[in-house]
């Protein structure tokens, strides 16, 4: 069964939850309970989340790669501290005085793909989509220019993905090729990070803008020794690493899903003549561009970055009328059930009108949640949906995307629901 779920997961996944219903449980010393019923999801992540931490093997995966941080940390009072001091810097406010790098990086990525349109070359979406958020991150959360580096975070995170899956069964310790490239790339990346940390801290007196660096640095220096350096280098890099990965993927699939639903692109489309007609988006612009929105939220329900949400029970406890022992792995997957028969309509095809106001007030609660659900919940959602709602339509006046496979495109899950050889488009400029 384990190598079975390390070979197809989502397909076993969706097998699991189709024939057993809204609780099952696999056999074996690893065996893992899979919940697909919204109340228990809500129970797990929302109501008793003090009895479901991030010790499960996958957060274990996680921390090999990321160290402990915001997003690993299995201590709920240490982690609340982290919480409340980063929240602030998600605030809407900090939104607005974003739009302006967003737009500027977007617009650089569009000037750059025409040259590429008219040389006719093929592009593939996922680097494309992680350069450019990798650069709006570094220019927003964290203030700075560390540019140059992106292909070294990429080379981090395409490394760490694969490594996770390996720490997964065991045997990362093994000195494989790819193992031995993996640490390369997390020393180099670390390095790195110290390196801008030191930089920061000695201009830290003409440094006028909030980022994530300066509360970092400004909690350390109020704290003494608590936060170490090494604490504030993983909290840099998960950062880095969960607000490229994650939404560049989720955007790397909306170009497919709109090159292959041709009706909806043409709605994309009449939303942006009637809204904008031609004209880059401002923040007041987005509360009319619905249907981008719905979009979005519509590639997310298909292809959640993340697609697997595990916690490990503390002690025993009850879902419903199952008893679930202590120190057992519990599996939510977004992916499955999003796409669940019994909560979606056609639930496998693309339709971003399910996010319309009427149809979200009938959806059953619990059953769409991209972002995770409970205090667990994302930080970066506002800040990735906006960044959406700004590029999407940047990029979807200016360009048409033809698919270049001739079938659909295969999933890779891995951390993220990756496409299997990533997506290759041919572009064509569009006349505005
Ligand atoms: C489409 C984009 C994104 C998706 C689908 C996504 C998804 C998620 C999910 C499902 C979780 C909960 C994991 C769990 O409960 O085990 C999470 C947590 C987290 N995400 Fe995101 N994320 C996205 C964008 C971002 C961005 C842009 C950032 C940062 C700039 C970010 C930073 C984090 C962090 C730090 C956590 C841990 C929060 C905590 O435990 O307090 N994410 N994300």
């Amino acid at each position: 069964m384990i190598r079975e779920f390390g070979r197809d997961p989502c397909v076993n996944l969706q097998y699991l939850a189709n024939h057993y219903g809204h609780i099952s449980k696999t056999p074996g010393p690893l065996g893992y309970y899979l919940l697909n019923n919204p109340d228990y999801i809500e129970y797990v992540l929302k109501v008793n989340y003090k009895n479901y931490i991030k010790t499960d093997l996958a957060y274990q995966g996680i921390r090999a790669v990321l160290g402990n941080n915001l997003l690993t940390n299995p201590d709920y009072d240490s982690w609340l501290l982290e919480r409340k001091l980063l929240q602030p810097l998600f605030h809407h406010h900090h939104l607005s005085q974003y739009a302006a790098f967003i737009i500027e990086q977007t617009q650089l990525l569009c000037q750059r793909w025409h040259i590429l349109a008219a040389q006719q070359q093929a592009i593939n979406l996922m680097p494309e989509m992680f350069n450019l958020l990798f650069n709006i991150l570094t220019k927003t959360i964290f203030c700075g220019n560390f540019t140059e580096y992106a292909s070294d975070f990429l080379d981090f995170i395409d490394l760490g993905n694969s490594y996770i899956g390996k720490a997964l069964f065991l045997y990362s310790w093994l000195p494989t090729p790819h193992t031995i490239r993996f640490k390369k790339a997390k020393k180099n990346t670390h390095q790195i990070i110290a390196n801008l940390l030191e930089e920061r801290r000695q201009q830290s007196n003409k440094q006028t803008n909030v980022d994530l660096i300066s509360v970092l640095i400004n909690a350390q220096q109020h704290t003494g020794s608590v936060l170490s350096n090494e604490y504030l280098i993983d909290e840099i890099k998960t950062f880095i690493v969960t607000g490229t990965e994650t939404t560049g993927t989720a955007l790397a699939w909306l170009w497919y899903c709109l090159a292959t639903n041709p009706d909806a692109n043409d709605s994309l489309q009449q939303e942006l003549i009637k809204s904008l007609g031609g004209k880059i988006p401002n923040t007041m612009d987005l509360e009319k561009l619905t249907y981008t929105k719905m979009v979005f939220e519509e590639t997310l329900r298909l292809y959640p970055p993340l697609w697997l949400i595990s916690r490990r029970s503390l002690a025993e406890d009850h879902l419903g009328n199952y008893a679930v022992p202590a120190k057992k792995t519990i599996v939510i997957s977004p992916y499955v059930i999003q796409r669940h028969p019994e909560y979606w309509q056609a639930p496998n095809h693309f339709n971003p009108l399910n996010f319309s106001e009427e149809n979200k007030k009938n959806r059953i609660k619990y059953t769409y949640l991209p972002f995770g659900l409970g205090p667990r919940t994302c930080i970066g959602s506002v800040f990735a949906t906006f960044e959406a709602q700004l590029i999407i339509p940047i990029i979807a006046q200016q360009f048409d995307f033809k698919l270049l496979a001739d079938k659909p495109i295969e999933l890779a899950p891995l951390i993220t629901l990756r496409p299997k050889g990533g997506i290759w488009m041919k572009l064509k400029s569009r006349k505005l």
